[in-house]
């Protein structure tokens, strides 16, 4: 089946402060690094884009893409309390305009998964006045966005609300693990604050779009179990989702897809198909997480903010990314309104805490920095410049 994509379609990669920058030091994810470094792995230089970003973004519009999705990073901008850093913002303001030379969109996301190290030290996200701190650094952000059409406040909160929930009960000496687990939802409840705090901000001071963008799982009931599905549901994406109605766009980020049974969601079983990261191979996942998506929305614009998957042989990547399409165009041809597609990731990066699992268009040689465009680089690209899906 072909698709035709319309004209003025957003076409893109996405990318994190953190893991591609380097030297990230005044980040709660950096001490994260060194305090647990018997078991995970070491950002460290990154794949240093803080200071080859241009060439980063030039081999995206030179294969023929017309946006790019990166974040900044509070941790510089306000490396301590009310201390903002014009150097930093001046970084960022270059890498806004670079971009629209290029011919390629800036999507800005404010907020990816680290925070000033000060902020992590006062509680985070249930810390006293977090919502006000974020507020204040979103107010300083704004001035470099001129010029920005899209701009997602906080990236995926659900998974931000996993992760800071598992610390919250490492630090109570509570039991946690990885597997199963649920955003935490009064952690959810201050992100959805923020979210709400931030959003008008970013409207009042710029012409931007806002947004938050929500990890979808594409989640799918056993037989039997709808009460269980529907609280698992709400917990894990529909709280968010919700809150995105009143927003300009809503950003799907989506995968891989997952069961919910009598006791939850159902970890992958093992396979030979599964990813690097362990995930199943569904790249239908992004027709399900559209679909749901708009069931809760209503007939908001939705962006891809995110879709990919961790190989190491590129056509598999090639494979899934061509089927994730067709799915999304059978979305679309169905009447959702889907705004643009911005795979994860441009380069392969630092995965939070390891460097195996690579999602990139383009490879990075870790030590000489030399960027590799991957075939599925031009493939995309091509797609991208035809707007076909053949
Ligand atoms: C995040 C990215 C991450 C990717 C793959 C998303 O959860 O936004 O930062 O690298 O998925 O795991």
């Amino acid at each position: 089946m072909t698709h035709t994509f319309p004209r003025d379609f957003l076409w893109g990669a996405a990318t994190a402060a953190h893991q591609i920058e380097g030297n990230n030091l005044n980040s709660d994810w950096w001490k994260l690094e060194h305090d647990a470094a018997d078991y995970i792995q070491f950002s460290g230089d990154a794949i240093d884009s803080y200071h080859r970003f241009e060439e980063d973004m030039r081999l995206l519009a030179d294969a023929g893409f017309n946006a790019y999705r990166f974040s900044i990073e509070w941790s510089r901008i306000e490396p301590s309390p009310g201390k903002f850093s014009r150097a930093e913002l001046a970084h960022y303001r270059r890498m806004v305009e670079t971009a629209v030379r290029l011919g390629l969109s800036p999507v800005v996301t404010l907020h990816h998964f680290t925070h000033p190290m000060w902020f992590g030290a006062k509680g985070a996200w249930l810390g006293d006045g977090a919502v006000e701190a974020f507020s204040r650094y979103v107010e300083q952000a704004c001035t470099i966005l001129d010029g920005v059409e899209w701009v997602c406040t906080i990236n995926e909160p659900n998974v931000l609300a996993v992760n800071h929930g598992l610390r919250r009960r490492a630090a109570a000496g509570k039991e946690y693990s990885l597997q199963g687990a649920l955003p935490d939802p009064e952690i959810g409840q201050a992100l959805v604050a923020a979210h709400r705090a931030a959003a008008p901000l970013v409207r009042a001071a710029t012409g931007a779009r806002v947004g938050w963008t929500v990890a979808n799982q594409a989640l799918v009931p056993a037989p039997g179990v709808d009460a269980k599905y529907a609280e698992v549901q709400y917990q894990w994406e529909d709280m968010y989702l919700e809150v995105a109605r009143h927003d300009d766009f809503v950003g799907v980020q989506s995968y891989t897809s997952q069961l919910v049974d009598e006791n939850g969601v159902v970890d992958h079983p093992p396979h030979p198909d599964n990813t690097l990261v362990g995930w199943a191979y569904r790249p239908d996942a992004l027709g399900i997480a559209v679909r749901h998506t708009r069931e809760v929305v209503g007939d908001l614009p939705i962006v891809v903010t995110e879709n990919g998957i961790a190989t190491d042989d590129d056509r598999r990547r090639i494979a899934y990314t061509s089927e994730a399409l067709r799915h999304l165009g059978e979305a679309m041809d169905d009447g959702i309104d889907v705004r643009g597609y911005l795979h994860w990731s441009l380069l392969d990066n630092f995965e939070w805490g390891r460097w195996e699992p690579t999602f990139g268009l383009i490879a990075v040689d870790r030590e000489t920095f030399v960027r590799h465009p991957k075939p599925s680089l031009a493939w995309l690209g091509a797609i991208a410049r035809t707007g076909q899906l053949a």
